[in-house]
């Protein structure tokens, strides 16, 4: 049983950007904040006894033994990420707590972060900076460390046509790319649609130069890349991850990678994050970060901002403003 703490706070696990943090402290309620590391699972639930709101970040998982540890005074759980895999919200709406999340603001940082992973992936240009800090001699030639054209007509495979996916599109137009994308439910603008194939996910992997992942993390997308996905691609193919780790089987990527089924890949999510498997970390049509993909600085203001905005409005008995 975790010991009692403050009632009818707002736990906030991990410190916000300046902006959002003063935000919080307009709200005029109690606040027990955490700190720039991630909570441990203890420290977690001990801050949550009594809390009226969490405001988490994907790196704290929240079940059921957080939401109970809260209690009933628990409103919300405002995550500070478009993606929630991190939250249980079949065990939240159980209990009547709203989850809400940060869609929209973090669309063209985390399409800005793809792109650049699909340029430093097809143009080698993270291998290129690794050459030359190794101060091994190098000299220009005509066949030195060449990769994909990509404006001379490159395919780009947009798995999960979402606003993200979108945002990937409109890149990829102004470098000449052709667009394939798995269908969407949504409606879509005609700007959004323009010169877009839809195609199945298996047709659109054999189809593609590159292929860029913009799905969330459910059930049903947890391996969605696996060896049968990774084996319809090209051998020369590039697959761009920067929506979550579990989507792609690392075992499956890591073996299609070393044994040249694969051209290449651009990570910045990773199965078991912060760890990344040092298979991966080993080869070096690779390139690797640190999950940045919504790290603009004002992107960042934007998404605490979002979820202070969600906190202030269930408190104050309103609906939320981005329910998940
Ligand atoms: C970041 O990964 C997010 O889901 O916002």
């Amino acid at each position: 049983m975790a010991e009692e703490g403050p009632r009818g706070h707002v736990y906030v696990a991990r410190l916000l950007t300046d902006d959002a943090m003063a935000a919080l402290a307009a709200l005029g309620r109690p606040l027990v904040v955490g700190e720039e590391r991630p909570p441990t699972a203890e420290e977690l639930r001990r801050d949550a006894v009594g809390a009226a709101a969490i405001v988490c970040t994907l790196t704290e998982r929240i079940d059921a033994a957080v939401l109970d540890a809260a209690g009933p005074r628990l409103r919300l759980v405002a995550n500070v990420a478009v993606g929630y895999d991190n939250v249980d919200v079949a065990a939240a709406r159980e209990r009547g707590v709203v989850v809400t999340n940060t869609p929209g603001v973090l669309d063209d940082a985390t399409a800005d972060l793809a792109f650049g992973l699909l340029l430093a992936t097809t143009r080698r240009i993270a291998e290129g900076d690794r050459l030359v800090r190794s101060g091994q001699p190098w000299v220009w030639g005509p066949t030195m460390m060449t990769g994909l054209d990509i404006s001379a007509g490159v395919t780009l495979g947009i798995v999960g046509y979402g606003r993200i996916g979108r945002a990937m599109a409109r890149r990829a137009r102004g470098f000449g790319m052709r667009l394939l994308a798995t269908p969407t439910r949504s409606e879509l603008s005609d700007e959004d649609a323009a010169g877009v194939t839809f195609l199945a996910l298996p047709d659109l992997l054999a189809d593609a130069d590159v292929v860029t992942l913009h799905v969330p993390l459910t059930p049903e997308t947890h391996h969605l890349i696996d060896d049968g996905a990774l084996g319809r691609m090209r051998p020369t193919a590039v697959l761009v991850n920067t929506a979550r780790g579990g989507i792609v089987d690392t075992d499956a990527l890591v073996r299609a990678l070393q044994e040249g089924r694969l051209g290449g890949a651009g990570l910045d999510v990773y199965e078991g994050e912060p760890d990344v498997d040092p298979r991966l970390r080993a080869l070096d049509r690779v390139v690797l970060t640190p999950h940045l993909g919504s790290a603009g600085d004002r992107t960042r203001s934007a998404m605490c901002l979002l979820a202070v905005r969600n906190v202030a409005e269930v408190l104050a008995g309103r609906p939320p403003v981005t329910p998940v």
